[in-house]
């Protein structure tokens, strides 16, 4: 068997703590309340944990936003919280990586805050400044938040560049204290114990000559500043501290393609994996729902384009930006829970390190929004603005919202059928999803026919059969409207391979396989017989896994 790292065999669980568990009852969840469920999380059988940005915060874009790197919001708890929190995962064998957001900061960090003050200012080259007449920014650059990348700032003169929100400033990488500064907090945080790093918005950290006019190139509005060329410079300098430990490092890298990506995640790439974007369409401003084909060939050139030892991949379905994928895929009410487990066997069978968000595996979907007072994150508010200019009303607006928004995926985490979910018991900024009274926890972690108890069973396959971790990828029926269908080859001639097969629409589905000599079924989301013929029809998301016979 090929030798693998730990990050290969592991699977993660992200979490999402202002939502995850409140233990102080004040509507926010917290760091103690993690602890608490640590239990749950090794019952579900996870190895490692990504916590979204716990840091100081403003909050206007729910910790996105830092204002002090080496403190922790207080909402969360303490540093003394923290440092138990690490210790006692670590206990359990559970590893924790942070959030790391060095591409801009809030602009009420203390470096902003001296930047702005004049040009003279020691601080002032940590940013990114250009000179122009207030109301004309310096290029028609769009910000990934609607409106231009470019604010004005009356107290020295200048408009400051940003990707995100205009009180996130983008950091300057050019100057080598601000790099220096970045790499020492990052030293200091590895120090801790920490096991690694999430990597925010990493592929926007250089910027493109800004005479460049923004162009027509709709399909790619932020490409000045989205993987530019220059940008392994400051990447390699990240790669370097991160090479003196042993850590788990997934870089957020929208724009880079799966050709691109061999030499991000390569064995001499900067990161162990990245997200991309290719099976999720980011910040697509119209309703959102999932296209099967593109969906599978975006799937399926991610897997050939990092197969034999070219790089790995970071496998997802949900996170705090998407909505929920069970409502991404459609899914009638009644086949929810098979629809879940669809999706779960259909991306946890493929090569790359699986990461689950949480409510994911009890199969929460999104909240029925109805009114624009209802969301809290600021980017859904600048839509919805547009979306009126446009000619939209009101409630139009909101349909278009309400199958967009993160907020989808940030409701409350649903523990039981208490008031508030279990979560807490005070109500929160963003409500509790009304179907919590179906979809929660404790429904389901004892229930063998869980989605739960599916995802337990998905985890602890991976950990039995290495193929399912090393294994190349080759799809079957490429051109097939509904079914997703791969293999993953084992090395030997043994009874080796595996061969998933997925339904990803509510609709039967018919197809012709070449023959599978002694298919054995490992797991299904409905009651089947073990055989498979050459002539198949799969009920609405119906999903097999089988042990078959070598290719090789
Ligand atoms: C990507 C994060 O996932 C998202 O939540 C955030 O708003 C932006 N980066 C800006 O940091």
């Amino acid at each position: 068997m090929k030798e693998t790292k730990w990050w290969q065999q592991a699977v993660g669980y992200q979490i999402y703590p202002r939502s995850f568990n409140d233990s102080n009852n004040d509507g926010i969840g917290d760091l103690p309340g993690i602890m608490e469920k640590i239990p749950y999380l090794k019952k579900l059988g996870v190895d490692f944990l990504w916590l979204n940005p716990i840091f100081v915060s403003p909050n206007v874009d729910n910790g996105y936003d830092i204002s002090d790197y080496q403190g922790i919001a207080p909402e969360f708890g303490t540093m003394e919280d923290f440092d138990k929190l690490l210790d006692q995962a670590h206990q359990a064998d559970l590893k924790i990586i942070m959030d790391l957001v060095v591409n801009h900061t809030s602009d009420q960090h203390p470096w902003f805050l001296q930047a702005k003050l004049s040009r003279d200012n020691p601080y002032h080259d940590y940013y990114i400044w250009h000179d122009g007449k207030k109301d004309t920014p310096p290029n028609d650059w769009p910000s990934i938040f609607g409106g231009s990348v470019w604010e004005y700032n009356e107290e020295c003169g200048q408009y400051y560049f940003h990707t995100f929100a205009k009180e996130q400033p983008d950091l300057n990488w050019d100057s080598p204290k601000l790099r220096q500064d970045i790499l020492e907090m990052i030293t200091w945080w590895l120090d801790k114990g920490i096991d690694g790093y999430r990597v925010d918005a990493i592929s926007h950290l250089k910027k493109a000559d800004f005479t460049l006019p923004q162009g027509n190139d709709n399909a790619r509005p932020f490409a000045h500043f989205q993987n530019v060329a220059g940008i392994e410079d400051y990447l390699n300098e990240l790669k370097n501290v991160f090479a003196k430990y042993d850590l788990l490092t997934v870089g957020e890298a929208s724009g880079v393609s799966a050709g691109q990506a061999p030499s991000w995640v390569g064995p001499d790439g900067y990161f162990k994996m990245i997200f991309e974007f290719d099976h999720i369409n980011l910040w697509q401003k119209t309703e959102q729902k999932i296209n099967i084909p593109g969906f599978k060939k975006a799937l399926s050139t991610w897997q050939n384009g990092l197969s034999h030892g070219q790089g790995w991949n970071a496998l997802y379905m949900e996170n705090h930006d998407v909505p929920r994928s069970i409502s991404l895929f459609d899914v009638p009410e009644d086949l929810e829970v098979t629809a879940g487990k669809a999706i779960a066997m259909m991306y946890f069978c493929l090569q790359g390190t699986p990461f689950i968000y949480q409510g994911q595996e009890l199969g929460m979907t999104n909240f029925p929004f109805t009114k624009i007072e209802q969301i809290e994150t600021q980017n859904s508010h600048y839509q919805y603005q547009e979306l009126l200019a446009q000619g939209l009303t009101k409630k139009e607006a909101m349909v278009v919202i309400q199958s967009t928004t993160r907020d989808n995926a940030r409701t409350p985490m649903q523990w039981d059928d208490s008031k508030n979910a279990g979560f807490s018991e005070v109500n929160s900024r963003l409500a509790v999803n009304p179907n919590y009274k179906k979809i929660n926890a404790t429904a389901q972690i004892d229930q063998p026919d869980s989605l739960f108890s599916f995802y337990q069973k998905l985890i602890q396959l991976r950990k039995n059969h290495p193929v399912l971790i090393t294994g190349e990828f080759l799809e079957l029926l490429p051109d097939h409207q509904q079914m997703f269908v791969y293999k993953r080859l084992g090395e030997t001639k043994e009874f080796a391979d595996f061969l998933v097969l997925v339904n990803l629409t509510d609709e039967v589905a018919r197809f012709n396989l070449p023959e599978q000599k002694e298919a054995q079924l490992i797991l299904s989301n409905y009651t089947v017989e073990n055989s498979l013929t050459n002539s198949e029809i799969f009920q609405p998301f119906e999903a097999r896994l089988y042990q078959v016979a070598s290719e090789k």
